[in-house]
This record gives structure tokens, C-alpha cells and sequence, in this order.
């Protein structure tokens, strides 16, 4: 026989033990992750960007406050006029204050045992991971927190009351609680929030991407202190807002660029329908424009290329499937063999695989174009601030206090704040002053608070 003859022979059967071993690891039954796969509804493509999504350049204006101070503020909330809470990774809860926001000081802790938490870390069984903050009508702030579960604090004394704890195994209609992501209190204060997954936690979104969509939409009552699911199977349920007059709660279906609406009261009490689709990216917190509107923040933008694969994959479950099992399989191996490298960096290489920021960071080098879309009070788009330099990235949520509107993330080590109010004649210097300036004078001051 030839060598040639020999080669060939060696190849055709590697390939075909290595197609045995994909299918067994695509369709042998009990391989992790124990998620469902099924064929997933088209993905839009984004609404091009015209009109109202005209291309501007306003986030590139933004300033970066406490930068290198703090790790992941992916919410905020605010009570009174100069003065906003910002949650970190690990727990913290910053009071940052003053008619430009120079002042920040640590208020209360919700995880005290946890001092430093960086994200990309594991579950950390101690360390709180805080997505959503709202002040509820009791002035007491409420957290949803995807480690923690659902708590009130009173960021005054530093007390708080664990609504209900994730630790413990909260049962809501035959299934668990597993990922408390944002929430909205309505004026009786009960807790409408969203169970992003209902099979991954924080550090696997990716998985969840991949499976079948099980994302819920959960009202929490106050008096009875019970959960009750109002929508179920969203494809990552992430944003969650009450419209002024309590008839209906919006919530962001991360995955499928969209936002529903769910009503509450009224002739289509019960009902959900959609209220925006088609957004640029993902979308992730709601908040008020003031104006009867919202601000929906899109925390990733993707490349067209990648469109065009993940609606294929959406297609084929078994492809999902396979490339979701073999990635798992690689993710335990690695852990198993991180345990034994004293740098962690095998461990941290795992941990990574299934990290919503792997996407978002692969989405980056594509390009830096960062949005945050103006809806009405209908959902239709009126207006959008975009960025393309860079300066602000990575946006979990856009809210508009006072003058000032600023720009939370839980993958940035600062917190993006922009004058949005009218300069005054005259006044222009003083009201403005130079970022780099300001963002200097803030990083010291922020020292000695912080
Ligand atoms: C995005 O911005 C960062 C920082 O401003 C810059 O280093 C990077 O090259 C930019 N990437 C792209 C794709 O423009």
C-alpha cells in the first residue's frame, strides 16, 4: 500500500471518530448543562440607523466619574435632586451627592463579610452582585441581587430585611428562583422584577443564550410576601419598569432585542404585547425620560456577521446543542485542572466561557458604537444617544436625575455622567467644566470619601 494510500486511510477514520464523538456528545441523553434546546423564533434584524436612531455622538461627551474606584455600578437610583445610590460587585451600596455629584461615600454594605469582589469571579457565596436598585414608596431602597435575592435597605441606619434569600431555596410556582436582575415598586410597594433564568446563574448567561429562553417576568407581594410569575419562557429577562399609572410593567427580553409590555390593569389586564422590537442591541434597564417616556440602555451591540450566525443557530437546536456540551465539557476539564495551577489563570480562562462579557468584549472590538434608545410612552422611538469613541461602553442602564443624566454598567470601573441641562448665558464655563478637568478634581475628592 502507498504512503498516500496509508494517509488518506488515517484521516477517514480520525473523521469519523471524531464525528461518533460529536454526535454521542450531542445526542447521548444526561450530558450537562441540563438545559432544553428547541428552535428559537427569528431574530429581527435592528432597525437601521435613521430617523429618529439618526447617528450622533453624544455619549462621547460623557464623563467618567470615581473611575478606578469602583467595580461594576450596573444601577442607581435617586430619591431627591443632587443626589443618586449606585450598587457595586461585592455589595457595596455609594451615596454620591452635591450639585455635580462631587461627593461619594460608602453608605452600607449588603454582603458585609465581602469586602472585594472583581467581576469574572465566581458565584461567590458571600459576596453580594446587585443589578437593580429602586427606592420603594417606604424610602427604603430595594435590591435585586442575582447572588442575595430580593432585599430592602434602609440607607440611613444600614439596616436591611431580606425580602427572600437565594441561598434558601426560593420556590415560585414549582421552580426556583435563580436570577434576580432588576425590579420596579409600585406605590403599595409591591416588587414586580424579573428571574432572568431560570436555569442559569450570573457567571453562565451564555448557556442560557444557547437553551431554550425560560426568563420570568415575577410580581412579589408585599403583604403576603409571595412571588407570582406573570410572564414566563423570555428569553433573558432583564429591564423591568412600571409606567406612570401602574396599568402596565415593562420588561426587557434581553436576547431577542426587544421590550414587552405586560398589563396590569384595564381592558387587557393579563396580556402581553410588544412595546418596542428591533432595538440596536441588547437590551437591559428601563428607566423614566421624565417626559412619559423611557430610556432603554443597550448593553451590547452586535456586529451584523455574528446576526447572520446566531440566526442560523437559532435553526438548529442540536447545533446549539453540541457547541453548548463540548464548551461545558472543556469548562470542567479546565476546572479540574485549574485546581492544581496555583495562578488561577486556567480557572479564570473557564470561568469565561460562558461570561456575558466574553460576547460583549467581542462585540467591542468590532466596533465601540454604544446606544441608549428614547421611546414614548407607546414605544416608539423618539430619539437616541450614541457613542463611538469609546468613552462610554458596556451601558446596563440610563437614568436621568436632575441636570444630569448618567450611564451605569456592570463591567466598567466608573460610573458615565452627562450635563443634559440647559447652560444658562454666561454661565457656560461654570456649568460645564472641562471633563478631563472635573473628572480630576472627582477622583481626588472620591479618594477621601470613597
Ligand atoms: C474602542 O475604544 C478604545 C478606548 O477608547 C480603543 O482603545 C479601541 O481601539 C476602540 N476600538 C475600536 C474597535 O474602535
Amino acid at each position: 500500500m502507498s504512503t498516500l494510500g496509508w494517509l488518506l486511510g488515517k484521516v477517514f477514520s480520525v473523521t469519523v471518530t471524531l464525528i461518533i464523538i460529536l454526535v454521542i456528545i450531542t445526542f447521548l441523553p444526561g450530558i450537562p448543562p441540563y438545559v432544553n434546546f428547541t428552535k428559537l423564533e427569528e431574530l429581527e434584524p435592528p432597525l437601521p440607523l435613521e430617523g429618529a436612531l439618526a447617528k450622533n455622538n453624544k455619549l462621547d461627551r460623557v464623563e467618567r466619574i470615581l473611575e478606578g474606584q469602583i467595580v461594576g455600578p450596573e444601577s442607581l437610583a435617586s430619591r431627591q435632586p443632587n443626589e443618586i445610590f449606585i450598587n457595586l460587585h461585592g455589595g457595596k451600596i455609594v451615596r454620591i451627592w452635591g450639585p455635580s455629584y462631587e461627593h461619594s461615600k460608602v453608605v452600607t454594605a449588603i454582603a458585609p463579610e465581602c469586602d472585594e469582589a472583581k467581576w469574572g469571579g465566581q458565584v461567590n457565596e458571600r459576596c453580594g452582585h446587585p443589578l437593580g436598585l429602586r427606592f420603594g414608596p417606604d424610602g427604603r431602597l430595594v435590591v435585586a441581587d442575582c447572588v442575595l435575592g430580593l432585599l430592602a435597605v434602609d440607607v440611613e441606619t444600614g439596616e436591611q430585611e431580606v425580602l427572600f434569600d437565594l441561598m434558601e431555596e426560593v420556590d415560585i410556582e414549582g421552580e426556583v428562583a435563580m436570577f434576580p436582575d432588576d425590579l420596579d415598586v409600585d406605590r403599595e410597594g409591591n416588587i414586580y422584577w424579573s428571574d432572568g433564568s431560570a436555569v442559569t446563574h450570573v457567571d453562565q448567561v451564555l448557556i442560557d443564550f444557547a437553551a431554550s429562553p425560560s426568563g420570568r417576568l415575577i410580581r412579589f407581594d408585599h403583604k403576603t410576601k409571595t412571588n407570582k410569575v406573570l410572564v414566563r419562557n423570555l428569553h433573558f429577562a432583564n429591564g423591568i419598569q412600571l409606567s406612570q399609572d401602574e396599568k402596565f410593567v415593562l420588561v426587557s427580553e434581553l436576547f431577542k432585542n426587544r421590550v414587552l409590555r405586560h398589563w396590569l390593569h384595564g381592558p387587557k389586564a393579563g396580556q402581553t404585547e410588544m412595546f418596542v422590537d428591533r432595538l440596536p442591541g441588547f437590551p437591559d434597564n428601563i428607566r423614566p425620560n421624565g417626559k412619559g417616556g423611557y430610556y432603554i440602555a443597550i448593553i451590547t451591540v452586535f456586529p451584523e456577521s455574528s446576526l447572520r450566525v446566531l440566526r442560523i443557530a437559532g435553526r438548529l437546536p442540536w447545533l446549539r446543542k453540541l457547541v453548548t456540551r463540548v464548551l461545558y465539557l472543556t469548562q470542567l476539564l479546565l476546572e479540574t485542572i485549574g485546581k492544581l495551577d496555583p495562578s488561577h489563570s486556567i480557572d479564570q480562562a473557564a470561568k469565561k466561557i460562558f461570561n456575558f462579557l466574553t460576547l460583549s468584549q467581542h462585540n467591542l472590538r468590532h466596533s465601540n458604537f454604544s446606544v441608549v434608545v428614547e421611546v414614548d410612552g407607546e414605544g416608539k422611538i423618539i430619539g437616541s444617544l450614541q457613542g463611538y469613541s469609546g468613552q462610554q461602553v458596556l451601558i446596563s442602564e440610563a437614568q436621568k436625575v436632575g441636570d444630569y443624566m448618567f450611564f451605569a454598567s456592570p463591567y466598567n470601573s466608573y460610573l458615565g455622567k452627562l450635563f443634559v441641562g440647559e447652560v444658562k448665558e454666561g454661565m457656560k464655563q461654570q456649568q460645564q467644566p472641562q471633563p478631563q478637568q472635573q473628572q480630576q478634581q472627582q477622583q481626588v475628592r472620591g479618594k477621601e470619601e470613597l
